[in-house]
């Protein structure tokens, strides 16, 4: 069972082979994606009820570019702070992507839907431009040229989120905006020192928390740099990502398989069903503000799932993504 997917992780330990599983994430190489996924996350706060104006964001998990990040800023947020483990954004994607979320919120197009992104998640009621959370003024105000000019130039200054880092991860690390924009881009990002407490409004993150292997000690460190009232909105997707035919297939495969598929790729995905997140969300004190859950009935029956699942809960067993919005309190 899943012989292909021992075979390519037994080949990530072989030498010079290691990197060959984890040169891209996809998603964020896109900008119509990147426009399409802040989108998502301002539309399911503004149902919530929350501040949809934060101006100080933190995205986990930016992978190919940090797009999302910067449609956040074209939006009106001032300082965005990208967490990777790996380098994968590059100043000259980061740049192009830039250059077409300007024209998208420009021209006020609508969100790009599951036509165009099949597996884009939150699913949303419509897919018209969110004119009543991102107001003509509010826009004619964050797109301002000088302001555009200011996000790009925190951007150029920046050839590097380049291989220079290592020994002081926090400073080289760092791009550098002028006084009001700033973008800081950790990669690796583990020292949760990398950002002051209680300094964030928000924190998003996007097919990300199924992949992160330490989940408490990261909602721990999510809920330190969040200020009281500040909130994280994050879209988890709790599917195989084609490591078997079934979307649950996962779920079958024994630690010992688990461990050989995995091999030495730095991430993978944590296995870990949708109530650990939403258990350790409350466990670190977070309340939840929102959730969306979608279900999938399809896939292997609970009795061919391996024994470490076995007690998987009924509602776990369906539960293929998960959108989850998460206060702390005030
Ligand atoms: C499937 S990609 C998603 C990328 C992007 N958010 C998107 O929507 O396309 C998963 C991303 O999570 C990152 N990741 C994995 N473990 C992580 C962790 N512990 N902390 C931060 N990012 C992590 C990976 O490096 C990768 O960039």
């Amino acid at each position: 069972m899943g012989f292909k997917h021992i075979v390519k992780g037994i080949a990530t330990c072989l030498p010079g082979l290691g990197g060959f599983a984890c040169r891209k994430t996809g998603g964020t190489d896109s900008a119509r994606y990147c426009y399409s996924v802040w989108l998502r996350h301002l539309v399911m706060i503004h149902r919530a009820g929350l501040d949809i104006r934060p101006k100080v964001v933190a995205e986990l998990g930016p992978g190919d570019s940090i797009g999302t990040g910067l449609a956040a800023l074209l939006t009106g947020v001032r300082e965005y702070y990208a967490l990777d483990v790996v380098e994968y954004a590059n100043t000259q994607a980061n740049l192009n992507i830039f250059e077409e979320l300007v024209s998208l919120f420009s021209e006020r197009r609508p969100i790009p839907g599951r036509d165009e992104f099949p597996e884009i998640t939150p699913q949303l009621n419509s897919c018209k431009f969110p004119h009543e959370i991102l107001t003509d003024e509010d826009l004619a105000e964050a797109l301002a040229p000088s302001r555009i000019q200011e996000i790009r130039n925190a951007l150029l200054r920046n050839t590097g989120v380049s291989p220079v880092r290592k020994e002081n991860m926090a400073e080289t690390a760092m791009i550098r905006g002028k006084d009001t924009i700033k973008i800081r881009y950790f990669a690796p990002w583990y020292d949760s020192g990398v950002i002051e407490p209680e300094s964030v409004d928000m924190i998003f993150s996007q097919a990300v928390l199924e992949h992160v292997e330490n989940l408490a000690g990261t909602y721990e460190a999510l809920y330190r740099w969040l200020r009281p009232g500040g909130f994280m909105s994050h879209q988890i997707d709790f599917g195989s990502h084609g490591l078997s035919k079934h979307w649950n297939g996962h779920w079958a495969y024994s630690d010992l398989t688990w461990r050989l598929i995995k091999g030495k790729r730095p991430w993978l995905i944590n296995r870990e069903p949708y109530s650990t997140h939403r258990n350790l969300i409350e466990k670190t004190g977070f309340e939840i503000a929102g959730e969306l859950k979608a279900d999938d009935m399809s896939g292997i029956n609970r009795n061919r799932l391996a024994a470490r699942f076995a007690d998987i809960t009924d509602d776990d067993c369906k539960t293929i993504t998960a959108y989850v919005l998460a206060r702390k309190k005030a």
